[in-house]
Formats: structure tokens, sequence, C-alpha cells
């Protein structure tokens, strides 16, 4: 049996000797010659003299080897109290003739189209049919506003939109029509066609010459076949947050996705062909991306897409029915959940009612999985559970235990190794590597592996300033922590403005930019402050221009409204602070880090550049006016 270190030694001593091997698992209509090349802009590229199509290799090719029977998806909905499951051979139908809808519409090769919908089988249909035809998908998540909305069809001019006509969260229905008619509304570009999947629980007004019903268009439309593309072409834009408040538009390369995630689902995740995979998360992220479509189904195993939440629909138990109900093999989800469901069922009564027999892990990602819930779900589930960390910008881990190879013994706190693909560093501020058990800012020495990031939409010198220019010869990955003797690394913390939320990645800059824009505010700072569920939520410092008479409760909560408003509810933005002046350096630059210690009522270090330290006093005071700063919990 081969062990984790013989294949990573394998990928070090030939890395595209070892990703030409992983290809041979896609079906290429030309196979690659060369694995690694350099494109114009001096970036590296996997497998760009191919020609391949996304869509063949996560359905069709399945269909053909005569496996049109097996399950590709099952649509679990406790928000709708329905179960719907979807074969390979369904599916392609499904797909081909979403396809024909938009080739109908003059939809081809390299035009965007912006998918606005919830997690509902279509939305698959969508990112799939897209990919069919050589079109570029870009998938928004659904808690966003119309104005976030907005920033990305003008970032990507898309021919057509694709959404529903609601959500279902708990409790409220999410209308996306009227979402998405003022993000037009808002808009610069204008898309030639939006189909509109109508739901039962809401049906939406259509406007006319702009708006199709998608289940009439798709009854009356021509299947179309796949279309290969050159290994290189995008196969999808996904936003992700930086430090400001414009989002970057991540590009993905076909083939390397299909390769690497393929490797993924059997080396990381240990899952073959026929088996259930479950990742609980969202189409309009990452991991829904790679791990609720692209994945498993290239992989030719069958996909959980959930809509529900891990608790309140109906209650705490909700994962183990899924898991038990489907025989989920392997299960993943993020470390705020399991939170939750701590939370309410702590002792882990509901699991009593499930047979999970057929689970062998569960993996975690999307944030720090801190120890104590690692544990909790460790001995409560009775599996390995497994940390991994990856990014928007990577589609798949940077280090994770590899399951499929080998399982290594876990260190609570670490997602363990770096995988194959990825020389992970740790470097001090002068791009120096420090010794094992240092802190620094881990970065990933270039050449990138398969299926991560070449350039960002329509930005590629955001690209080479945000990731490439800080490290040269290196990918700066944004975060910071350490790698220990054994080689497990720890990821402590972003070193950039970025928050995460509830496993959501979230922009302090966006955030300020919404509150400053308020007439009232003078200048704002927000910070991540820890939350005990959802890792940490935004607190923002808010100064109010001097002519301010009116109640300070009223000016923040009209900021808590803006922020619902234009980036949308999952910024959970509920808490501010009027304060007279923020911290800053005596060259102006606000001091976050050092806030956000102070609201978490941790020890810091007094920044030797601050301006006038008397003020963290005022900020303290200010703090815990509203219950914070003392026990770095929320109170
Ligand atoms: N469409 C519309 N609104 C959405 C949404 C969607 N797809 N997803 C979330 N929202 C809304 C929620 O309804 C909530 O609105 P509210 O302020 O009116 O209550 C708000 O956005 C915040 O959502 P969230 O942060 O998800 O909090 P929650 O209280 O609804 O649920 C958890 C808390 C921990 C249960 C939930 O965040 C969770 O399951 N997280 C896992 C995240 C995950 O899987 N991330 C993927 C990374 S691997
Ligand atoms: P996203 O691009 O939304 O997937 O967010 C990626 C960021 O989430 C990373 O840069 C980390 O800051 C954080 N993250 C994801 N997974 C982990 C993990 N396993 N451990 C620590 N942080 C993580």
């Amino acid at each position: 049996m081969t062990t984790y270190r013989e294949t990573y030694d394998r990928w070090q001593a030939d890395p595209e000797g070892f990703w030409m091997q992983a290809a041979e698992a896609i079906d290429w209509e030309r196979a690659p010659e060369v694995g690694l090349t350099v494109n114009d802009d001096g970036v590296h590229e996997w497998f760009a003299d191919a020609q391949v199509n996304t869509c063949w290799n996560a359905v069709d090719r399945h269909v053909a080897a005569g496996h049109g029977d097996r399950l590709a998806i099952i649509h679990d909905s406790p928000v709708t109290d329905s179960v719907t499951r979807i074969t390979y051979g369904e599916l392609q139908d499904r797909v081909a003739r979403l396809a024909g809808v938009l080739t109908a519409q003059g939809v081809g090769m390299g035009d965007r189209v912006i998918l606005y919908m919830p997690m509902i089988p279509e939305a698959l249909c969508a990112m799939l049919a897209c990919t069919r035809i050589g079109a570029i998908h870009s998938v928004v998540f659904g808690g966003f506003a119309a104005h976030e909305l907005a920033t990305r069809i003008d970032d990507v001019q898309p021919k057509a939109i694709l959404a529903a006509s609601c959500g279902i969260e708990p409790g409220r229905i999410v209308h996306y029509k009227p979402l998405l008619d003022s993000a037009i509304e808002q808009a610069s570009h204008k898309p030639g066609v939006c189909l509109i999947f109508q739901r039962p629980q809401e049906v939406a007004n259509l406007i006319d010459g702009r708006d199709q019903d998608w289940s009439e268009a798709v009854a009356a439309a021509e299947p179309v076949g796949c279309v290969p593309v050159p290994g290189n072409h995008p196969a999808y834009i996904l936003h992700t947050s930086g430090t400001t408040g414009n989002p970057k538009g991540v590009v993905r390369p076909t083939a390397g996705q299909l390769v690497a995630l393929h490797w993924s689902m059997r080396n990381i995740y240990d899952v073959m062909p026929g088996d259930v995979f479950w990742a609980a998360s969202d189409v309009g992220w990452v991991v829904g991306h790679s791990y609720i479509c692209y994945g498993p189904l290239i992989n030719g195993s069958t996909t959980i897409l959930f809509e529900g939440k891990p608790v309140g629909t109906p209650d705490a138990g909700t994962f183990w029915r899924v898991i038990s109900e489907h025989k989920v093999k392997s299960f993943f989800t993020a470390p705020t959940a399991f939170r939750a469901v701590k939370r309410e069922d702590p002792q882990g009564e509901f699991l009593k009612d499930y047979d999970l027999s057929a689970l062998k892990y569960v993996f975690l990602a999307g944030e720090r999985a801190d120890p104590d819930t690692v544990h909790w779900a460790e001995e409560k589930i009775g599996k390995p559970v497994i940390d991994h960390w990856w990014q928007t910008e990577t589609s798949w881990s940077i280090a994770a235990n590899p399951a499929g190879i080998e399982l290594l013994p876990v260190k609570a706190g670490s997602p363990s190794v770096p995988m194959p693909g990825y020389d992970v560093q740790v470097l001090d501020e002068a791009g120096h590597p420090v010794p094992p058990g240092t802190l620094g800012a881990i970065a990933i020495k270039l050449p990138l592996p398969p299926s991560c990031f070449a350039t960002v939409w329509n930005a590629h010198e955001r690209f080479e300033n945000s990731y490439m220019a800080h490290f040269p010869g290196y990918y700066e990955t944004g975060d910071a922590g350490m790698i220990d003797a054994d080689g497990y690394i720890y990821v402590m913390a972003r070193t950039d403005d970025v928050i995460n939320v509830a496993g959501h990645r979230l922009s302090t800059g966006a955030i300020e930019e919404v509150i400053a824009a308020h007439p009232d505010v003078g200048e704002c700072a927000v910070v991540g402050a820890a939350d005990s569920l959802k890792g940490q939520l935004p607190l923002a410092f808010i100064c109010l221009n001097a002519r301010v008479t009116r109640p300070h409760d009223e000016v923040l909560a009209e900021c808590v409204k803006r922020v619902r408003d234009e980036i949308g509810p999952v910024a959970a933005f509920r808490h501010g602070v009027v304060v007279d002046r923020l911290p800053k350096t005596r060259s102006g630059k606000i001091l976050r880090a050092t806030m956000a210690k102070l609201a978490d009522g941790e020890a810091f270090r007094m920044p030797a550049t601050i301006d006038d330290p008397t003020i963290l006093d005022e900020l303290t005071q200010a703090l815990q006016s509203i219950g914070y700063a003392n026990t770095g919990e929320i109170a």
C-alpha cells in the first residue's frame, strides 16, 4: 500500500509526471501532451494544450459507460419537506436541454452566465449546462443582496442570468426575483435574457421581452452535446472577498479542475464511483462548486444537495438523519455547523436515533477547526474528524489528511499535511523560511498545482499585486500560521482584513464602505470579533460627524440596515459602537488588529507606532458598554 510520504515524494520528484498520470482518469477530446506551460502573462497553466469538456466528464461519460441508472444527485430539502433523486441519465437529459435553451439564446463559448440560485437541482444543471457549451458561469450566493449581485453583473457582463423565483430560509422566503430586478437596474450592463425557475413557494412576475420561464423553455428545447474547450479555458468565475470592497473574480481553469478534483475525491475523501458524498455547503461558495457539483460528479459518485440548516430544519438531528437515510460515506461541513449542533444537543442525543454505519469520515473546512469542536464531534460521532485547509483560489485542499491514501494521526488544531502539488512554506516578513514551530505568513512555492486560479477576472494586475508580489516566487495565501517538526501545518489567522463569519469569507473593507457612506458617519473601522457560534462576527467602530445630535442607536440601526440591504444578510452585521476617534499609527493607518484584540478582551502588545495610546482606554470603555472586551465572547 502506498503511503502519504511516498505519494508526496513522488510528486516532488516529478511534479509534471505526477499530474500527467492523474490526468489519465479524465476523458480527453485531445489528451494533453504537456503538463505545465507558462502563459502570455508569465503565469503557470496546466494541460493548456488539451481539448476537453467538463460536463462530459461529470455526466455523459458515466451514462456512456452504462451507469445511466446510478444516482447522480439526491436533493434533500427539509425546508420543502422533500427528497428528489436524479440519475446520471436523467441529469444528462436535463442538462443537455438547458444547454439547448442557452444555445438558442445565442450563449456560446466564452460567454458569461450569472447564476443566482438556491440549493435546488436546477442550480447544478445550470452550472453543468454552461460548461457543456463552453460558457463561463459565475454563481452569486443567495445570501448576497442586490448591490453585490449588481457588482458581479458589471464585472462579468453576462449574456444571460439564470435564477429561481425564490429561496427558502427557515421562517422566511428569500425573494430572489425582486433582488434580481433591482440588481439589473443598478448595474450598467444588462443581460440579454433571464431564465427564471418558478418555485411553487413563490411564483415571480416575469418581465416581458427579458424574462423567460425556465421550465417552459427547457420543455421546448432541443438537447445539445458537449463542446470541447482548450484545457486553460475558464470553467467558471467565482468572486471572493479581499481587502477592498471590490470582490475578486477567481477564474477556474477547465482541465486543471477536472484532474485535481478527481484526484482529491479518491485520495483525500476516499470516495469511489457509486459512493455517496455530502458537502453541506452552498453552491454559492467554492465548496459547493468543487464538492457539491464537480468533484463527486466527475468521480461518478452520488452527491447530496442539502437545502436546510444544521439546526432548526427541523432539529439538531438533521445531519445524522441525512447521513443515515442516504448512506453517506464521506461528510464535509464547517466547524460552525457542528458548533450550532453542539449548542442544541451537547450530549448528542439525536445521534442515538440514527444508524451511521455507512459513514467513514467527517471532513471540516472553511475556518479554523477549534480543538473543542473537533473533539466533541469525534467523541459523539465515533469516526475520524479531519480538518483540511483550502481557499476559493485553490478549489481543493492545500493541506489535508489524505484518508484515501493513508489516514495519518490527527493533531487537533492542524489541517495536517500539504497535499501533492503544494510546497507550503512559512515565511518571515523578509520572505525567508522560518524554523519549525515559528509563526509567519503561509506561502506556496510556485508553480501552483492544477485547478488553482491563474488570474483574476478582468484584473490580472490584482492577481499579481494581491497574491504574487509580496513574496516573489511564492503565492501568498493571506493566512498566517506555522509548520511543526512533523510537517503538520497550523493555520491561525488571516494576515489581511478578511474575516470569517460562519465559514463565510467577508471583507471588512466592504462593510466599512457601506457604513462610511451613511451621511452621519465620519469614519469607521470594522473588525472580526470572536463569536462562540460563528467564529467571528463583524464589529464596527463608528465616528460620527461633529454636527450629529440624533441618538446614536438610531444611526447604528440605520448602518445595520444598510449593510443588510447592500451586502446581504450573510454579513451578519449587528454590532457597532460609537467612539470619538479610532486608534491609528502616526502615519494614519487604523490599528484593526489591536481593536479586535480589545474587543475579545485578549492581551496585546501596545503597537510601537500608535499615535496616542490613551485612545485604547476610551475604546475599552465603549466596548464594555456593549458587552464586549470582557471574556472574548459576546455577552
Ligand atoms: N440565501 C439567503 N439568505 C441566506 C442564505 C441564502 N442562501 N444563507 C444564509 N442566509 C441568511 C440567513 O437566513 C441569515 O439571515 P437572518 O439574519 O435573517 O437570520 C443570515 O444570512 C446569516 O446566515 P448564517 O451566517 O448562515 O447564519 P444562520 O444563523 O442562518 O445559521 C449556521 C448559522 C452556523 C447554522 C450556518 O451559518 C451554517 O450552517 N454554516 C455553515 C456554513 C458553511 O457550510 N459554509 C461553507 C464553508 S465550508
Ligand atoms: P474561502 O476562500 O471562502 O474558502 O476561505 C478561505 C479561507 O478560510 C482561508 O484562507 C482561511 O483563512 C480559512 N480557512 C479555510 N479552511 C480552513 C481551515 N481548515 N483552517 C483554518 N482556516 C481555514
